[in-house]
């Protein structure tokens, strides 16, 4: 019985940490698959469309990441469970990530970084946190937690999903009909959604236009999008052009397009725009692998798998 790790560019340090938890599991790294029948189980990220598929005793695919999307781009992924990767490790990343950008751009860093650099003294008013709306799209187990931080630091919040939800001390919207509303009563938009068919291109200048202008008199320049979930959900094009029309104040994009983001775009050199390289929330490999070998035990015990994919709603 062996797990085979798949795709990550960090597979060798999941195996050697997954291999020092002394699970008695036959552990290899792709492609060293060895016997084929041998592979039980497979953490894969991004694995080669079809590869997994090859292997006749599959019987489950942990995903590395908390979004699928990356394992149901093959069309001809084997109908196995799928689990994906929720674990406080990964959750606490993502919030740490998610407050340091609403702050930032609450406190009009981009700004004060400028005037920095041209040895600029300059006092500038910024909201205090009660007056700034927060929208969160996306109210997963990353939404969801970075609501109750965010709270704490006094921001009025409001969270959009797919389904409705009833979240204490957050205005919830929900579908299509209740996108407009959202955006309409949001400053700063953080962004944690899965890329599933229904998402892919949302972030683009009509939605980046509905956004509350209404924070400009509240001492903050405009709304701001902060965009952790996938490239693929925003439109870049988009982006650049409400920042240069002042529709939009300020970015943060941890996910792109393309990635690694080419050295040619013109975000990197945006004033307005801070680009991270999709590290928000890191999976790394102690975390992981404990993830992996606890649902590679559930499994084998025939007790029921956390977190597992649903894959009509695609995540
Ligand atoms: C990272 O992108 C993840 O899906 O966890």
């Amino acid at each position: 019985m062996a797990l085979l790790i798949i795709g990550s560019q960090w597979s060798e340090e999941f195996a050697a940490a997954a291999r020092a938890l002394n699970s008695g599991l036959d552990i290899r790294v792709w492609p060293e698959t060895g016997r084929i029948e041998d592979i039980r189980y497979a953490l894969a990220w991004g694995p080669p469309v079809g590869v997994l598929k090859t292997f006749p005793n599959l019987e489950l695919i942990i995903s590395v990441g908390a979004g699928v999307d990356h394992l149901m781009k093959d069309p001809e992924l084997p109908d196995v469970p799928i689990v994906r990767y929720v674990d406080p490790d990964l959750t606490n990343r993502m919030v740490s990530y998610l407050v340091l950008h609403v702050l930032f751009h609450q406190r009009r860093m981009c700004e004060f970084l400028e005037l920095q650099r041209e040895r600029k003294w300059e006092f500038r008013p910024e909201p205090g946190t009660h007056e700034v709306r927060v929208g969160l799209m996306g109210l997963g187990v990353m939404g969801e937690a970075t609501a109750k931080a965010l709270k704490a630091l006094g921001f009025q919040l409001r969270g959009w999903s797919r389904s409705e939800r009833n979240l204490e001390g957050v205005e919830c919207f929900a579908g299509q009909g209740g996108l407009d509303a959202f955006l309409s009563g949001t400053d700063i938009l953080v962004c944690t959604l899965p890329l599933t068919p229904d998402t892919r291109g949302i972030i683009n200048r009509d939605l980046l236009s509905k956004l509350s202008q209404h924070g400009r008199h509240q001492r903050m320049p405009g709304p701001v999008l902060i965009n952790a979930g996938r490239g693929a959900l925003q439109i870049e094009a988009d982006i650049l052009a409400a920042l240069d029309a002042g529709e939009l104040y300020a970015a943060s994009l941890d996910v792109f397009e393309v990635e690694p983001l080419p050295a040619s775009s013109p975000l990197w050199s945006h004033p307005r725009l801070i680009v991270t390289p999709h590290n928000a929330a890191e999976s790394t490999p102690e975390a992981i692998s404990r993830y992996t070998l606890r649902q590679i035990r559930r499994h084998q015990a025939g007790e029921p798998l956390e977190n597992v994919v649903d894959r009509a709603r695609g995540y």
